[in-house]
C-alpha cells in the first residue's frame, strides 16, 4: 500500500480502441472510491506537453460506457519521442502534483512509459488499449473483440455480393504488424484465405489455392488480408491473381477505420473495466513499470519492458484450423 499516492492521472494514447472510455471511467471511479483524485491528461502525451488537463469527477464519467473512441482523445505525440518533450511533460506533471500515471494504449504508447520511467523514475501503470491484440502478457487488448465483429459484419455484407456476382474479394483488415484481427475475422466470417504476416503461405499457395477450388467443388470468394501480410499491399495481392485468372472477377474492399469505431461489444467492456479497476489497485500498492492484461480470465501484471518487446504469438492452431475449415 503507497499511502504517498494522492492524485493520479490517466490518459489515451496511440490508435483509440472502442472500450478506452470503459477503462477510463472504471480508472476515475475506482480512483475516486480509493480517495484518490484524478486528472484525465487530454490528447496524450501531446496534451501533458501542452499542460492540457483536467480534474475529473465520478459524474464526468457518466453515458460513456457504451460510447467508442475516447472522451480524452488521442495523438501520437512526436515531441515525447524527445528528451525535450520528454522534460516538459515532467514539469506539468510536478506543477500538478501528480504522483503516478496510468497509461491506455498499445505498443508506441507503452514504449513511451516505459523511457519515461527510466528517466524520471515516474510511477506508471500501462492498459493495454489496441485494436490490434499484439502486446505481450495478455489474452486481450480493450477493442480487439469489438474490431473483430466490426470487421465480420462488414465481410457478411460483402458476401452478399460476392456471392451474387460470383466475384473473389480481397478484404483488408488492419493490424500493420499482427494477424490476431484478420486470422479471427477470417475464421469468423468463414473466408475462403487468410493473409497474415506470421503465416508462411506463399503467392504460389494462393494461385494454386484459387486454380484447384473447382475441382475442390469449392466455392472461392473471401479472402481476408491483413495490412501487414507479407504477400504485398492488398491490391498488388489482387493484381497478381487477377493476371493469373483473367476469368475471374476480383474486386478488393478496404475495412479501414470502421473497425477502430462503434459501441464496444460486452466483451470489451468488462474487459476495460478490470483492467481500469485493477490498474489503480496497482498504483495504490506502489507499483509501476507494468502493464496489466488478462490470463486465462484471471488480472495478469507483466512488464512493460516484455509487453512491448516480447512477441506475441498467434495461435499456430488457429492458422491450421482456419486451413482446414476453407478446404
Ligand atoms: O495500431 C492500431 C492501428 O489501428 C493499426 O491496426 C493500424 O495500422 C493503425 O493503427 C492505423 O493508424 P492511423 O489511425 O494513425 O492511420
Amino acid at each position: 500500500m503507497n499511502d504517498s499516492i494522492k492524485k493520479i492521472a490517466v490518459f489515451s494514447s496511440g490508435g483509440d480502441a472502442p472500450g478506452m472510455n470503459a477503462a477510463i471511467r472504471a480508472v476515475v471511479r475506482t480512483a475516486i472510491h480509493c480517495g484518490i483524485e484524478v486528472y484525465g491528461i487530454y490528447r496524450g502525451y501531446q496534451g501533458l506537453i501542452e499542460g492540457d488537463l483536467k480534474k475529473l469527477a465520478n459524474k464526468d464519467m457518466a453515458n460513456i460506457i457504451h460510447r467508442g473512441g475516447t472522451i480524452l482523445k488521442t495523438a501520437r505525440s512526436k515531441d515525447f519521442m524527445t528528451t525535450q518533450g520528454r522534460r516538459e511533460a515532467h514539469k506539468i506533471l510536478e506543477a500538478y502534483d501528480i504522483d503516478a500515471m496510468i497509461a491506455i494504449g498499445g505498443n508506441g504508447t507503452l514504449t513511451g512509459a516505459k523511457v519515461f520511467i527510466e528517466e524520471y523514475g515516474f510511477p506508471i501503470v500501462g492498459i493495454p488499449g489496441t485494436i490490434d491484440n499484439d502486446l505481450y502478457g495478455t489474452d486481450l487488448t480493450i477493442g480487439f473483440d469489438t474490431a473483430v465483429n466490426t470487421a465480420i459484419e462488414a465481410v457478411d455484407r460483402i458476401r452478399d455480393t460476392a456471392d451474387s456476382h460470383n466475384r473473389i474479394f480481397f478484404i483488408e483488415v488492419m493490424g500493420r504488424h499482427a494477424g490476431f484481427i484478420a486470422l479471427n475475422t477470417g475464421i469468423g466470417s468463414g473466408a475462403s484465405d487468410i493473409l497474415i504476416p506470421e503465416d508462411y503461405e506463399t503467392m504460389d499457395d494462393l494461385l494454386k489455392l484459387v486454380g484447384s477450388s473447382k475441382s475442390r467443388k469449392k466455392l472461392f470468394n473471401l479472402v481476408i488480408v491483413a495490412e501487414g501480410s507479407k504477400l504485398g499491399g492488398i491490391n498488388s495481392i489482387a493484381d497478381h491473381v487477377q493476371q493469373h485468372y483473367p476469368d475471374r472477377e476480383i474486386r478488393v474492399a478496404v475495412i479501414g477505420h470502421l473497425q477502430r469505431g462503434g459501441s464496444p461489444t460486452a466483451i470489451d467492456r468488462v474487459l476495460a473495466s478490470r483492467l481500469g479497476y485493477g490498474a489503480v489497485k496497482a498504483v495504490v500498492a506502489g507499483k509501476s513499470g507494468i502493464m496489466l492484461g488478462l490470463r486465462d480470465n484471471s488480472l495478469n501484471e507483466v512488464s512493460l519492458e516484455d509487453a512491448i518487446t516480447k512477441k506475441k504469438q498467434v495461435e499456430e492452431e488457429l492458422i491450421e484450423l482456419a486451413k482446414v475449415l476453407a478446404s
